[in-house]
């Protein structure tokens, strides 16, 4: 397979950017249900709150959290003196869950009222804002694009989001977190889930290519039904995970600068057991030309 092809410059035609952006609309089981199912997986996960709270902190002024999904981070960046939050995601589904999260939470209820946070159904790869953002984050969604193409143009549209001194959290999996091998279809996880139970079964396909890890990734949720009835929910997705030599390559060529590159949310160096990759990076800023 030869070297993925470039984005086009501005005005020529991007194929690749056209494609769905929504990752629960092209399942066979209803997006509403899935993304409930999503919640449910995703909501446990919470020790990277306390990195991106600091990063508010550190970051002042108002952040935009593109790839949202159900607005896990909102708290966490309000805690962190965020003055302002727009979530961005391409599912309706996970945005509704987002919306329902700010109502069930007093302080995201109040910013929310006040104007200080806003949902906006958009790509990653495409958004353009009127304002600027102190702070950009794309927690887990670099995996779910198609590759270098889509991952620079998202990184440049990012870009455009920032304030000159702001500052871009680019988060996945590092080396240590990847799957080694292939997996067969087998039980990831059960629980119950109120009056249903939940059985998750998955299987991943892993390609190593020059510029990352490919996984093509299928899960099958069954939902026990207190009746007895049973409802299948299968969902397929296309990971793709950078080594970050490769990410550090895209944020330059979308001009911008890497000040950092961790392997975990504790901030600890990268190396090949890391179980997080991320990269910190600011607008690149060119000096007037002195005569
Ligand atoms: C693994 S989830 C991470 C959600 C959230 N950042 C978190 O850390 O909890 C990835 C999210 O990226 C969103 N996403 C994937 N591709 C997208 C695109 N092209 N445009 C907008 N959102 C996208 C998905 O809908 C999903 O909510």
């Amino acid at each position: 397979m030869g070297r993925p092809r470039r984005p086009g410059r501005r005005g020529e035609p991007q194929a690749e950017a056209t494609r769905l952006s929504d990752i629960l609309a092209g399942q066979a089981g209803d997006p509403e249900l899935l993304a409930e199912i999503y919640d449910l997986e995703h909501d446990a996960v919470d020790e990277d709150l306390a990195f991106y709270r600091e990063w508010a902190r550190r970051a002042p002024g108002g952040v935009i959290d593109l790839g949202c999904g159900s607005g896990r981070l909102f708290e966490a960046l309000l805690a962190g003196g965020a003055t302002r939050i727009v979530g961005v995601d391409g599912s309706p589904s996970l945005l509704a869950r987002a919306s329902a999260r700010i109502d069930g939470h007093a302080s995201l209820r109040e910013a929310r009222a006040r104007g200080r946070i806003e949902l906006a159904e958009a790509d990653v790869r495409r958004i353009r804002r009127p304002e600027r953002f102190g702070l950009a984050i794309m927690a887990g969604v670099i995996s779910h694009l198609d590759g270098p193409e889509d991952a620079l143009r998202a990184l440049s549209a990012a870009r455009h989001l920032l304030e000159p001194t702001g500052t871009l959290v680019v988060d996945v999996l590092g080396p240590g977190g990847l799957p080694p091998h292939d997996l067969p279809l087998s039980i990831d996880w059960e629980r119950d889930w109120g009056d249903r139970h939940i059985v998750r079964r998955s299987r991943l396909e892993r390609r190593e290519t020059p510029e990352g890890l490919r996984v093509a990734y299928a899960t099958l949720t069954d939902v026990v039904q207190a009746d007895g009835t049973i409802a299948r929910l299968p969902a397929s997705f296309r990971l793709w995970y950078p080594r970050a030599a490769a990410l550090v390559a895209l944020a330059g060529e979308a001009e911008l600068v890497v000040h950092g590159i961790f392997g975990s949310h504790d901030l600890e160096a990268l190396d090949d057991d890391s179980e997080r990759c991320i990269i910190v990076a600011r607008p690149r800023v060119d000096r007037p030309e002195t005569e």
